[in-house]
C-alpha cells in the first residue's frame, strides 16, 4: 500500500513538475507531505469506525453475563452445554434479538439523513453530532435498568453510527490528498475491526477482573469514554476544506489546506486547490433524480451495488460477531475467551484485504472469500449436526478452527471489498450520493434481520447452530455464480469509465464479466509500481 501511495504521490508531483507554469522544486520529487495536524485529524475521525465496531462487539458478551441478565429480568445463562442442552426461554431469545438489532435499526433509520445533514451543516458538525449522540446512547445503555431502556440506548447509539459511518469516510477523504484516498476505505474497516477487538478484549478483562453484578456497566460505559475523547479532540480539528470551498468559503478552505499540508509545498498546494475547485464545480453541475436510480440503464449497476453489501451481511458474519459468546458457551467452551480470539483473527486478517484488494482485484477476492466461508460454515455445521462435540474434543477443536477459518476469509475479502469498496466505486458519479445511500440502507436492513433472527434460529428447538450456519451458507452459495457472471472487475477502472462497464446488454455483460476473471490486468492498470 505504501508503494502504491508513493507511486500515486510521485505521479501527482510529476504533473506539477512538468507543468510549464511551475518551477521545479524539491517537493515535486517527494510528493505531498502531511503535517502532524493532518495525521491527528484523520486518526481522530477514524475513531468513528472504532466506536462503530465497539458497539457491535460489546453486546454479545454482555448477554451472557449474570449481572446483565438479572438486570434485564432474565434467568442466569444456561449452564448446560452441548447439543442436548436446554434452550433459553423464548421470551429471552426475542428480547436478545431486539436489543442487538435495535442498534442496527438506528443505523438504518439515520444513514439516509447523514448525507443531507453533512451537506447542510458541514462534515465537522455531523461528526460532532454523531459523537454526541453516541455518548448519549452509550450512557443510556450503561444506566439501563431493564430491556426497554437498553433497547432505547442501543437504538440511539445506532442513530449516531448511521451518521458517523457515512460521514467519517467522507470527512477523511476530503482532508486527505488524492494520492492517499485509496487507502481510506480500508481504514474504515480497520477501525471497525479494531473496535470489535477492543470490545471483545474489554469484555474479557472486565469479566476476569471485576466479576461483579455491574461488570457489564463498565464494558458499556467504556464507549462513552472513547466518544468523549473523540469529541474533545474534534473540537480542535478543522472543517473539511472541500466542504468550505463548496459553500463558497474559498479563503477559509485555502487556509485549512495550508495548515493540513504545512509549509514549503506551494506548488503541490496550488495544484490541490485548483483540483478542489474543479471538483466542487463538477459536483455542483451534477444533478440526478431518484427515478434515474430505478431506470433500466442503471438496473445492473444497482443490482450489483446493493446485492453485494447485502449478501455480505447475510454471510452471517454478525451472527458470530454478536452471538459468538453464546455459540461457544453452548459448545462447552469459554464464550468470552473464544470471542476475544475471534476479534484478533478478524482484525489481523483485515490487513490481508488492505494489502490484496488493489493487487489481486475485487473479483478473485470475493470468489475465494465466498468459497472459503461456505467451506467453513458447511463443514462446521456438518460436525455440529452429526457429532456430540461436548464429548468429542477433536470435533470441538475442528469446529473452532472452522469458525476461525470463516472469520479469516470474511475479514480478508468481503469485509472491506463487499461492504465498502464495491458500493463506493460501481455507481456513476452523478448518482453516487443517492445510490450509496440506498446500498447502505440495504446493508443495514440485512444487518437488522441477521441480528434479530440469529438468537431465535440458534435455539435447539428452532434450527440449532448447525441449521443457522447452513442457512447463512446458502446466501453465499447463491453469491458465487452472481459474482462470476454479474460483477465485473472494478480494480483499476477509472470511476468515470465505470458506467460503460455496466452498459452492455445482459448476455454480453455476463460474457465480459466471466472474461474479467481470466484477464490478468497489466501492471499499468493496477496503479501499482511495475
Ligand atoms: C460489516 C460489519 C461487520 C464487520 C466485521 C463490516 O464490514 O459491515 O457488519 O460486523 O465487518 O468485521
Amino acid at each position: 500500500m505504501k508503494a502504491e501511495e508513493d507511486s500515486g504521490a510521485s505521479a501527482k508531483a510529476f504533473e506539477v513538475c512538468k507543468s510549464p507554469s511551475s518551477a521545479k522544486v524539491a517537493e515535486c520529487e517527494n510528493g505531498p507531505r502531511l503535517t502532524p495536524y493532518a495525521y491527528t485529524t484523520v486518526l481522530l475521525a477514524a475513531v468513528g469506525g472504532l466506536l462503530f465496531g465497539y458497539d457491535i462487539g460489546v453486546i454479545g458478551g454482555c448477554l451472557t453475563l449474570d449481572g446483565f441478565r438479572s438486570e434485564m429480568g432474565w434467568p442466569p445463562a444456561i449452564e448446560e452445554c452441548g447439543p442436548d442442552s436446554a434452550p433459553e426461554p423464548k421470551q429471552v431469545s426475542f428480547e436478545q434479538g431486539w436489543i442487538t438489532s435495535a442498534f442496527m435499526f438506528g443505523c438504518f433509520v439515520a444513514s439516509p439523513f447523514a448525507g443531507y445533514f453533512s451537506d447542510r451543516f458541514g462534515r465537522w458538525a455531523a461528526v460532532m453530532l454523531g459523537t454526541f449522540v453516541f455518548f448519549v446512547g452509550g450512557a443510556l445503555q450503561t444506566g439501563a435498568n431493564g430491556v426497554g431502556l437498553m433497547i432505547a440506548g442501543r437504538a440511539v447509539s445506532g442513530l449516531s453510527i448511521g451518521v458517523l459511518s457515512t460521514v467519517v469516510p467522507l470527512y477523511i477523504a476530503e482532508v486527505s490528498p488524492a494520492s492517499l484516498r485509496g487507502t481510506l476505505v480500508t481504514l474504515q474497516q480497520l477501525g471497525i475491526t479494531f473496535g470489535i477487538l477492543v470490545a471483545f478484549l474489554f469484555n474479557l478483562f472486565v469479566q476476569k477482573v471485576i466479576p461483579r453484578d455491574w461488570d457489564w456497566r463498565v464494558s458499556l460505559g467504556f464507549q462513552c469514554f472513547i466518544a468523549l475523547l473523540m469529541g474533545v479532540g474534534m473540537l480542535f480539528m478543522p472543517e473539511s476544506p472541500r466542504y468550505l470551498a463548496w459553500r463558497g468559503r474559498v479563503a477559509e478552505a485555502k487556509a485549512v489546506l495550508r495548515k493540513l499540508r504545512g509549509e514549503g509545498q506551494e506548488s503541490l498546494l496550488s495544484m490541490e486547490i485548483l483540483e478542489m475547485e474543479k471538483e466542487v464545480a463538477e459536483t455542483k453541475s451534477q444533478n440526478s433524480t431518484w427515478s434515474e436510480l430505478f431506470s433500466r440503464k442503471l438496473a445492473l449497476t444497482m443490482l450489483v451495488g446493493i446485492f453485494i453489501p447485502t449478501v455480505s451481511q447475510f454471510s452471517g458474519i454478525n451472527a458470530i460477531m454478536l452471538y459468538s459468546a453464546t455459540i461457544f458457551n453452548n459448545m462447552c467452551l469459554s464464550g468470552i475467551t473464544m470471542t476475544a480470539i475471534v476479534g484478533v483473527v478478524n482484525f489481523l486478517f483485515t490487513f490481508v484485504a488492505v494489502f490484496f484488494s488493489d493487487r489481486c482485484g475485487r473479483k478473485p477476492l470475493l470468489l475465494t472469500g465466498a468459497s472459503g466461508m461456505v467451506a467453513g460454515l458447511v463443514a462446521s455445521a456438518a460436525i455440529l449436526w452429526t457429532v456430540d462435540y461436548s464429548e468429542n474434543k477433536n470435533a470441538a477443536n475442528a469446529i473452532v478452527f472452522l469458525i476461525m477459518f470463516f472469520i479469516a476469509n470474511y475479514a480478508s475479502t468481503w469485509g472491506a471489498v463487499a461492504s465498502w469498496i464495491i458500493p463506493s466505486e460501481v455507481f456513476p458519479i452523478r448518482v453516487r450520493g443517492k445510490a450509496i445511500g440506498l446500498a447502505t440502507m440495504g446493508n443495514w436492513a440485512a444487518n437488522v434481520i441477521v441480528a434479530f433472527l440469529t438468537p431465535i434460529l440458534i435455539r435447539p428447538d428452532v434450527a440449532n447452530v448447525s441449521g443457522t450456519f447452513f442457512f447463512y451458507a446458502s446466501f453465499l452459495i447463491i453469491a458465487i455464480p452472481f459474482v462470476v457472471c454479474l460483477v465485473p472487475e472494478t480494480k483499476g477502472v477509472p470511476l468515470e469509465e465505470m458506467e460503460e462497464k455496466f452498459s452492455k446488454p445482459l448476455g454480453q455483460h455476463v460474457r465480459s464479466s466471466i472474461a474479467d476473471l481470466r484477464r490478468r490486468p497489466a501492471a499499468a492498470d493496477t496503479g501499482l509500481p511495475k
